[in-house]
């Protein structure tokens, strides 16, 4: 402070210096970041520091203006393109040559989805980009039609010798490439770590153009063949670590004959929605293919407890799995995949046979021999009943982030509480259609009997929590569960009851929380629970009797929202939205579908209001005119996605 005296500071505010404001920035998220820069100019110029530009991704549509955005970027560090809506006329050209121009050397990642591109163009283009490390040409079908794409020696030399450093290359969804394309291209990428070929016609076993087995022939220049794809595994095997073939027919010999490949080391394998892989052959690849960590068989409708039980045998290093719609895996398996030290994600969700007691006997093994996941997702797994989830939240702990338990429709208010008490580390929760749940649940209270008051909302201290309070959470009673791990028996679950555990305001790192269509719920929990200050993404459709209290509490007490989904609720009023829309600035997306107490006043309020709004959604909002949509849409400037189909005198409209 020295001699200035405190108006010495007001009259000529001091200048803090620039290290200051970058790390102050620092604490922001990348939004709130921008935000902030444009407070005054030594604000702007701390969020130009290098620390914050590591790893920018620009993402726009072709268009006259962003060429000149691109010129701007220029001389910047490094960073990464995703330009969509690219054609064949010349803007697009011209912007490609910009970006070659502008950008090249400093081009870490380029992708041009919804695009169709000319040979001509990127051949243009990609010389140029002699610092890129992934390329992303998903679904380019104009690149491959005709079949010429790099077929000059030249071109290709000079493709080489800029994307000689290229790891990362996702081919998928191309349905004109071929072993001729194939081979030319990832002859200049001699050291990919990562490819993705998924949604593409492989031809596995026989060659449809020939009637013969595929690998008895040369390269083909109408299709992709399993043997041309394991030469290129073989030639690259050093590096290659990541390979996704989702969506192909491959078959259970085809993915054998990958697994051998010799010197091939994954360490990720995504096999999503190949329906013809069975148990054998996923034993086969984890015994080949020891070092996968990241396995996706979601889809793979085939597979049972069996390729369950290989997996959690022989991956000793697994991280992420997801099973996700494996109709046919059951409880089997699960004690010992959940006994994997390793796994930190687990998605579980429409397996429809999973009760969760297999889970609990994985979670209750010592320590060293349990997994300690960060995201669990049992959606849809609709026989998880409170007694096995009530052992699951007390054994996962707090190392959990995200959980999904949409649809367990047999969960109830016990659960919740277990949630708040037990896992307070959460960061995204989903409970849609959990219908069983109500405002006790939410508030931590047990339903009065009819000796008992019913406990008042400032008393609601929740027991653990008054306890534990200021020792930080969970520590305490993790010890207390893993000195004596124990399942829960329906006794336990009496006692529970009488407790009154916290309420769901304890998840204070909440960022993304899905109520909607649990239908029980009314204002006096959402206006008391659902405050959090890092709230992005909030859901709460289908809630039959919440009105516009709700609403305008939510948006007090939840500042960051940019997502806000309040579909069919019909109590949801312009009144609501006249006290809740000055508060949310930040909002992004808004769906409203099919609230007809929703009329023109409330898009009024969201043009004076929420400048950053890119999608709304109030189709079947029978209150609301065309006319004002339009005005609407005159009014604000990154507003997108705009769907207003059955809208008062407007039916079939739509904006995209
Ligand atoms: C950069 O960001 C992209 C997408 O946000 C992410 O996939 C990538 O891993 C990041 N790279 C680095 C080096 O952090
Ligand atoms: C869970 O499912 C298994 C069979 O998969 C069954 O034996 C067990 O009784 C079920 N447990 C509960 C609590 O429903
Ligand atoms: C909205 O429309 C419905 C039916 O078209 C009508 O019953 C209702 O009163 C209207 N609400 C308002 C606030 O205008």
């Amino acid at each position: 402070m020295g001699d200035s005296s405190e108006d010495d500071g007001a009259a000529d505010s001091p200048v803090l210096p620039l290290e200051i404001i970058v790390y102050i920035l620092s604490f922001l998220h990348t939004s709130d970041r921008k935000e902030a820069s444009l407070v005054c100019r030594s604000w702007y110029d701390a969020s130009q520091e290098l620390c914050f530009q590591k790893n920018v991704t620009y993402r726009f549509p072709a268009s006259a203006s962003s060429l000149e955005l691109i010129r701007h970027l220029g001389g910047k560090s490094r960073c990464s393109l995703i330009i969509s809506q690219l054609d064949g006329f010349s803007m697009s050209r011209s912007l490609l040559l910009e970006v070659g121009v502008c950008l090249g050397p400093q081009l870490e990642s380029l992708a041009l989805p919804g695009s169709s591109v000319t040979e001509a163009s990127l051949i243009a283009l990609l010389p140029r980009l002699t610092s890129l490390r992934r390329l992303i040409l998903r679904g380019l079908d104009s690149l491959f039609m005709s079949g010429a794409f790099l077929s000059r020696e030249e071109h290709r030399q000079q493709v080489r010798s800029a994307l000689c450093g290229l790891e990362e290359l996702d081919l998928s969804d191309l349905r004109y490439l071929s072993d001729v394309t194939f081979n030319r291209l990832t002859g200049c990428t001699p050291r990919l770590s990562r490819l993705s070929l998924a949604g593409c016609h492989i031809a596995f076993e026989m060659d449809p153009y020939r009637g013969c087995p595929v690998g008895t022939v040369e390269d083909s220049s109408a299709l992709l063949s399993l043997r041309n794809l394991k030469k290129l595994l073989s030639q690259q095997k050093s590096t290659i670590v990541a390979l996704d073939l989702s969506r192909t027919s491959i078959t259970p010999e085809s993915l054998r004959n990958v697994a051998q490949v010799q010197g091939l080391v994954l360490e990720e394998l995504c096999l999503h929605g190949c329906k013809e892989l069975t148990d054998y052959s996923i034993e086969i690849l984890v015994k080949h293919q020891p070092n996968l960590w990241k396995l996706d068989v979601s889809a793979c409708t085939e597979l049972t407890s069996r390729a369950v039980e290989a997996i959690a045998r022989n991956l000793k290093r697994l991280t992420h799995l997801s099973l996700y719609r494996n109709w046919r895996i059951t409880e089997k398996g699960l004690a010992e995949l959940l006994s994997v030290p390793s796994l930190r994600s687990l998605d579980l969700s429409e397996c429809l046979h999973v009760n969760g007691t297999e889970i609990v006997k994985g979670l209750t093994g010592p320590p060293t021999a349990r997994a300690q996941l960060e995201t669990l997702s049992l959606k849809h797994c609709t026989y998880i009943r409170d007694s096995a989830f009530v052992s699951i939240a007390q054994h996962l702990g707090s190392t959990l982030r995200q959980l999904d338990l949409s649809s367990c429709i047999c969960l109830t208010d016990l659960s919740v509480r277990m949630i708040a008490t037990y896992l307070q580390g959460l960061v995204v929760l989903r409970l849609r259609y959990c219908e069983e749940i109500t405002d006790w649940g939410l508030l931590g209270m047990e339903e009065a009997t009819t000796d008992e008051p019913r406990p008042s909302l400032k008393d609601q201290g929740p027991r653990f929590t008054r306890t534990f309070g200021n020792m930080g959470f969970f520590q305490p009673l993790s010890l207390v569960f893993q000195e004596h791990p124990k399942l829960v028996t329906e006794d336990d679950l009496e006692m529970y009851k009488w407790e009154e555990g916290a309420s769901l305001r304890a998840l204070k790192g909440l960022q993304e929380l899905d109520l909607s269509a649990c239908s029980k719920l009314t204002d006096s929990s959402i206006k008391q629970v659902v405050r959090f200050p890092d709230l992005h993404r909030l859901s709460l459709s289908m809630l039959p009797v919440m009105g516009d209290a709700s609403l305008a509490s939510v948006a007090r007490h939840c500042r960051s929202l940019t997502s806000l989904a309040l579909s069919h609720c019909p109590h949801i009023s312009d009144h609501g939205m006249a006290q809740a829309a000055p508060y949310l600035h930040r909002l992004q997306h808004l769906y409203l579908s099919s609230c007809n107490k929703i009329t023109d006043r409330t898009l009024l309020l969201l043009g004076q209001h929420c400048k950053r709004l890119r999608t709304l959604d109030i189709s079947m909002c029978e209150n609301i005119s065309a006319t004002s949509v339009d005005l609407l849409q005159s009014q604000l400037p990154f507003l997108e996605n705009v769907h207003c189909q059955f809208i008062c005198g407007a039916e079939h409209l739509h904006y995209d």
